[in-house]
């Protein structure tokens, strides 16, 4: 048996070599697994990349950051980079091949063909981040082009883009089958983001509102509460309830929390069957999303 921790990874940059690596292996009946990324590995990918590890073959991993998901040059810029660290963790999961392109082979000179998610990419994260999802489906789709998956895992944490990457792979045929994983948080419970390394010690204690928020409205569900009006509230009360910046001045500002249908992502009035809980709040120069998902069957937990 191959120990995974000494394997080397292929590395690719070039989309073309990619996709005559992934045909050739699914010509010789392979199943390539795939997880993409931008990059900036934490134990979040990491679960994602053991999970499609034991789906496929061939696992591909790729890592892009994209510019056109980004509402801001800034943050485009300031995204952290550390492709050879990330290059080791990804030894250790049994990664076969990192693909790394360059923005400029992902999107050729005059490119300008969009893939354009509907209504669900309008809802929570939509209205502060107009064209983020278009970007997101747009590369994806082109990712999916490359790598050729029979399968991709995408995490939960980002709840909107997993049901919309499922949509657009079910509205526009794509030969993949969308793996989710449950949001991996770290002891504390805050959940895994490359972001959190951009959170200052007192940012972090801030930041705690937003899993404590969810807790506090899981548990509200659990004693039976169907008012999704008291579970917007349990959340509302836990960031009003964080500490106070040293300056004065509130150190976590909301930016929504919805309580929604899982698949359309409406909002409810009262919970009936599944529900997701989504927050995203900006904490410092962050801005951190979140989730919990009520009321699911246990065997999917
Ligand atoms: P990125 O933020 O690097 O996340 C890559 C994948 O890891 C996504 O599917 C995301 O949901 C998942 N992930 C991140 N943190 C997680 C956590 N704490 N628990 C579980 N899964 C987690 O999402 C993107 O990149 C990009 O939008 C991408 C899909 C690569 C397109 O550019």
């Amino acid at each position: 048996m191959t120990d995974v921790k000494t394997r080397t990874i292929e590395r690719i940059s070039d989309p073309r070599e990619m996709l005559a690596r992934a045909s050739a292996e699914r010509r010789a009946g392979r199943r390539v697994a795939f997880v993409p990324t931008m990059g900036s590995l934490h134990e979040g990918h990491l679960a994602l990349l053991r999970t499609a590890r034991s789906r496929g073959d061939l696992l591909v991993l790729s890592i892009f950051v994209n510019p056109t998901q980004f509402n801001r040059q800034e943050d485009f810029q300031q995204y952290p980079r550390s492709l050879e660290r990330d290059l080791e963790l990804a030894a250790t999961v049994g990664v076969d091949i990192a693909f790394v392109p360059e923005a400029s082979a992902i999107y050729p000179a005059g490119h300008q063909t969009w893939v354009q998610p509907g209504p669900l990419a309008d809802r929570l994260c939509g209205p502060f981040r107009p064209g983020h999802f278009r970007g997101v489906c747009t590369v994806v789709a082109a990712l999916f082009n490359i790598v050729q998956p029979d399968v991709a895992v995408f995490g939960e944490k980002d709840f909107q883009q997993l049901q919309i990457v499922r949509r657009m792979a079910a509205d526009l045929h794509m030969p993949v089958e969308i793996v989710a994983h449950p949001t991996v948080r770290d002891a504390d419970g805050l959940a895994l983001s490359s972001r959190n390394e951009r959170l200052t010690p007192a940012d972090r204690v801030a930041a705690l509102a937003i899993p404590r928020g969810l807790e506090a409205a899981r548990a509200l569900y659990a004693s039976g509460e169907r008012r999704a009006r008291a579970l917007w509230s349990a959340v509302t009360r836990a960031i009003d309830a964080a500490p106070a910046r040293p300056g004065g001045g509130p150190s976590i500002r909301l930016e929504y929390c919805h309580v929604c249908d899982p698949e359309t992502l409406v909002d409810v009035e009262r919970v009936e069957g599944p529900v997701l809980v989504a927050v995203a709040a900006h904490v410092g120069q962050v801005r951190l999303i979140d989730n919990t998902l009520l009321g699911r069957p246990p065997a999917d937990r």
